[in-house]
């Protein structure tokens, strides 16, 4: 099956990253929130990296202007679907959230259309469930940011189809990306190795250990991870480093998946990194 219509739910910094990317792969793109306000402010985000890209001389100009004509928005979920051939769900990490979207997709979208969640850690079974279609339901899932980040996990739920599988391996080829298969479990590969390392520097930091500085540079100049633990946790979101940690304790019962309590009291505290301008470091210009 070929790909020339592809609507992006959510247009969170992994909705319009994934939006953005779909479209200068030269795929006709809808990218859907629930306020034009909120869709104008990605588009102009996309925009923007997009000029980036032709500044650094990674874009031409007329790529980035027929990726942007490709690009457009919509209020409207049973809109955008109704002539998808692949939706990708990039909503909060909610799965009752993400089940009622999926319901609801699966009620619009044609029977031939691929259904995907870019969930960070989620039960792909779980949501497609929620659908008629769960061998046509599959994981993929990008990374931050997802312009210039070459993986996707392909996750493979209890029912997804090898065709399905195949189908998302070769659009993230077409996407210029990489694709690792991955068998459903929590945290999938890579955010089961990096959110626990992520949670173990705010339990380090809470020991006092070492300061916040002297554990990302440690990181970096000994690991050469090109960002520290909280540089990265400040740019990915200490939310979503959170809600992965709470899905491995959850799903595993393991105590080491414990998320640790400085982690969550940022959390509640509203620090939840650059979004905030603030995390574990202030980003904050003025008073
Ligand atoms: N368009 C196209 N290319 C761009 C670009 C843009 N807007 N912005 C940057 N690039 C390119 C640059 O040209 C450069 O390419 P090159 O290596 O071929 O020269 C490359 O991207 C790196 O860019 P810069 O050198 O300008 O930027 P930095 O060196 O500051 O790197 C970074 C920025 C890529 C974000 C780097 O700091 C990094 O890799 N950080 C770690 C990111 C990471 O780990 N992400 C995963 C997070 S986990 C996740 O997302 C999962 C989720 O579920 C939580």
């Amino acid at each position: 099956m070929s790909v020339q219509k592809v609507a992006v739910i959510g247009s969170g910094l992994m909705g319009r990253g994934i939006a953005h990317v779909a479209a200068l792969g030269g795929f006709e793109t809808v990218m859907v929130d629930v306020s034009d306000e909120i869709l104008q402010k990605a588009l102009g985000n996309i925009r923007s990296e997009m000029e980036k890209g032709v500044s650094l001389g990674k874009l031409s100009t007329d790529a980035k202007d027929a990726a942007l004509e490709r690009l457009v928005v919509e209020t409207s979920l049973e809109k955008a679907a109704q002539d998808a051939d692949l939706v990708i769900e990039a909503i909060p990490e909610d799965m009752k959230l993400k089940a009622d979207t999926f319901t609801r997709l699966d009620h619009s979208a044609p029977a031939g259309t691929i259904l995907a969640s870019n969930t960070s850690s989620l039960s792909i079974t779980e949501m497609a469930a929620s659908t008629r279609r769960a061998d046509r339901f599959v994981g993929m899932h990008f990374f931050n940011p997802a312009p210039v980040m070459k993986l996707v996990e392909v996750i493979r739920g209890s029912e997804t189809s090898t065709d399905t599988t195949q189908f998302a391996k070769s659009f993230c080829l077409k996407l210029g990306k990489e694709a690792v298969e991955v068998k459903e479990s929590p945290g999938f590969v890579v955010n089961r190795l990096l959110v626990p390392m992520m949670n173990e520097a705010f339990n380090l930091l809470m020991e006092g250990v070492a300061s916040p500085e002297d554990i990302d540079k440690a990181m970096r100049l000994g690991t050469n991870m090109p960002m520290g633990p909280f540089e990265l946790a400040d740019f990915t979101g200490l939310d979503i480093g959170l809600d992965t940690m709470e899905t491995l304790h959850r799903e595993t019962g393991d105590p080491r998946f414990r998320p640790s309590p400085l982690l969550r009291q940022y959390v509640r505290a509203g620090r939840l990194g650059r979004k905030t301008s603030r995390g574990v470091f202030d980003y904050a210009t003025t008073p």
